[in-house]
């Protein structure tokens, strides 16, 4: 097997994009990769890679564009293999192919962890914007703001947002813990949706 060579890159190069073509992949011998996700219009960080960790692995397994940018963020050396010297390795080094899938398992585990905040705070916005037009439909108009009983609002939220009837009781809590809802006197079966506007 030849010897991947090594290449230098100064911090703030790119060393590939998201959807460039991918034939190499990179073990880390000294420094930092920054592994970003372009998400709407922006770049999202997913993980900072050190010495020791490889990446940009997928695309020679997978044959399908780079899923991500690296960047490099601390001045780096990169071991740089092919795509036959990768196959190689692994045939000749069972403990690298199981680093590799124990690696790729931790990433998914980060990935579904990910998804589970996105989801959640979706829920959480769903269910304030449900409650916002409940309020004024169904609420009790007070000075502070329109009363909402829990146990009904979260029926009305089941049926109309999508989101299980049992889980809204938990949603209110957090829109209680970050203020954007007000407790009531009535205790946990009512909250306030705030009336800012002063109406
Ligand atoms: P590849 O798709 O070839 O190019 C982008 C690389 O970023 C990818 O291979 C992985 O090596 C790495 N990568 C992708 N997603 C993640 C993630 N969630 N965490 C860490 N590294 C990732």
């Amino acid at each position: 097997m030849s010897v991947p060579p090594v290449h230098h890159y100064m911090a703030g190069e790119v060393i590939f994009k998201e959807g460039d073509t991918g034939n190499l992949m990179y073990v880390i011998l000294e420094g930092e990769i920054e592994i970003l996700k372009s998400v709407a219009g922006s770049h999202k960080t997913l993980s900072v890679l050190r010495k020791g960790e490889f990446f940009g692995e997928m695309s020679l397994l997978d044959d399908s564009p780079r899923s991500a940018t690296a960047m490099c963020s601390k001045e780096a050396k990169l071991l740089v293999m092919s795509d036959d010297q990768l196959d190689a390795y692994i045939s000749s080094n069972p403990d690298f192919a199981v680093k590799m899938i124990r690696n790729l398992a931790r990433r998914l585990r980060g990935a579904n962890k990910l998804i589970e905040q996105a989801l959640a705070g979706n829920s959480t916005r769903a269910v304030f914007e449900g409650l916002a037009e409940y309020a004024r439909e169904k609420g009790l108009e007070t000075i502070k703001g329109w009363r909402v009983s829990v146990p009904a609002f979260s029926i009305w939220a089941g049926q109309h947002l999508g989101i299980p009837e049992k889980n809204i009781p938990a949603i209110l809590q957090t829109l209680l813990e970050r203020g954007f809802i007000v407790t009531s006197a009535m205790g946990e079966q009512e909250v306030i949706y705030p009336n800012t506007q002063g109406n």
